[in-house]
């Protein structure tokens, strides 16, 4: 197993791009331990789902606390409760959601990095008041996260999830439940760009985002390459220039600048390489969720044939940042699939897409928790079942794919 990693380790040092959060980041704990020398330089993480953007469907009991429990975005719930009861109301989910003790724990169950989805609307001049609604005070809680995250040595990517605009329609995702995405147009763009423009103010100036490695500058744009000419003509270079352009202004090492991360080709929104002509630090994003891909026949041996030979990349270097256990939706409860009489699959299936995508630069799962009642889409219930070890090395001695 050891060679193995090697083997693979290898092969990326003699790519042209020096990139490791290891090698050129130092990331390190408090007291500094370096959480990737375990994984050989592999990013293993958990995305922060349903903290600062929420989806209702992850976690109903909390939306419901908040008061939210008939709204289908944070856009929707705003409206209704009125400007400063959502604060308040949004202020007590974020302190409960994400505690100190989940940030421990994502770190004592072998995990280096967190991947925290954000909405633009963090920026709070960016929302346009009386026709935008957003919960304000979002920064502080992220800056407390990013804190703890640092002490522990995790690393940290920022995800630009709901952009100006939304990004695709009719998901909470965005933050609102937009008819047609919107995002599209030079005035959003120029929004999203200022938003790109504060975060790297911050990350570069505030220590407590000091572990804070990679920003990703759209997170799942419409899957279609027609509709996003200018998003790769014009919003992804322009992006580069604004937060290279921050990086010079701060004066910043080049070997400090952030990583900017893009949605890669095999996602569908067209490559987004094409008219990058700085690829400084550039890194890409991929989403995979076998159970909406149509291609792949449905049956417990497919899925993990599928996940041991998946090509999840063209671009490089690239990571996995979603993807979960989660199976469709007509069979997800019959006898062959339950979750909790079904462990023994979940187990292989998870260590197959771990195999996957440490072929690349390593994985993101989504979710660090949820309130379902189950592990598909929570790796913390994962752990509990047994279904996720906490030997992440195990997986590659126990070689499902063999
Ligand atoms: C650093 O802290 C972690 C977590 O508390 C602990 O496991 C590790 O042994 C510590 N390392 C050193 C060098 O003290
Ligand atoms: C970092 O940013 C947070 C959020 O704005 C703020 O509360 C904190 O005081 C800042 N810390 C420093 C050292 O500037």
């Amino acid at each position: 197993m050891i060679l193995k990693q090697l083997t693979t380790f290898g092969a990326l040092i003699t790519t042209a791009v020096a990139w490791l959060p290891w090698t050129d980041k130092g990331v390190v704990s408090r007291n500094g331990t370096n959480l990737f020398a375990s994984s050989g330089g592999k990013i293993r993480g958990v995305n922060l789902g349903s903290q600062f953007v929420f989806e209702p469907w992850i976690a109903m009991q909390a939306w419901s606390a908040i008061g939210c429990k008939d709204e289908k975005s944070e856009y929707d719930c705003v409206a209704k409760l009125g400007q400063d009861a959502a604060n308040k109301a949004f202020a007590r989910h974020w302190k409960s959601w994400i505690t100190r003790n989940d940030i421990d724990e994502i770190r004592r169950y072998g995990l280096n990095t967190i991947r925290i989805p954000v909405g633009y609307w963090m920026m709070e001049e960016l929302v346009r008041p009386g026709t935008e609604f957003f919960p304000q005070g979002g920064i502080d809680y992220l800056a407390r996260i990013c804190e703890w995250a640092s002490e522990a040595g995790l690393y940290i990517i920022i995800d630009l999830h709901g952009a100006p605009g939304a990004q695709v329609p009719k998901n909470a995702f965005t933050g609102q439940y937009a008819e047609k995405p919107w995002f599209y147009v030079d005035h959003e763009y120029k929004r999203a760009l200022r938003f790109l423009d504060w975060m790297t103010t911050i990350v570069h100036t505030n220590e407590s985002f000091r572990n804070v490695g990679m920003l990703e500058v759209v997170n799942e744009p419409v899957q279609n390459a027609d509709e996003t000419t200018s998003l790769r003509s014009s919003y992804y270079p322009d992006a580069f220039r604004t937060i290279r352009g921050v990086e010079r202004k701060l004066k910043v090492h080049r070997k400090d600048y952030l990583h900017i991360q893009m949605m890669d080709k095999l996602w569908g929104s067209g490559d987004p390489h094409e008219h990058l002509t700085d690829d400084y630090y550039a890194a890409y994003d991929n989403h995979r969720y076998i159970k909406w891909d149509a291609n792949v026949r449905v049956s417990k041996d497919n899925y993990i044939s599928t996940s041991c030979r998946d090509r999840v990349g063209s671009n490089w270097p690239l990571l996995v940042g979603e993807w979960s256990l989660g199976v469709p939706e007509d069979i997800q409860e019959t006898p062959d699939w339950k979750p909790f009489s079904n462990k023994d699959f979940y187990k292989k299936w998870f260590a197959a897409q771990v195999m996957a995508y440490e072929k690349q630069q390593g994985w993101v799962f989504w979710t660090w928790k949820t309130q379902l009642g189950e592990f598909r889409w929570s790796y913390r219930d994962g752990v509990a079942a047994g279904v996720i070890p906490t030997d992440l090395n195990s997986v590659f001695e126990e070689d499902v794919c063999r």
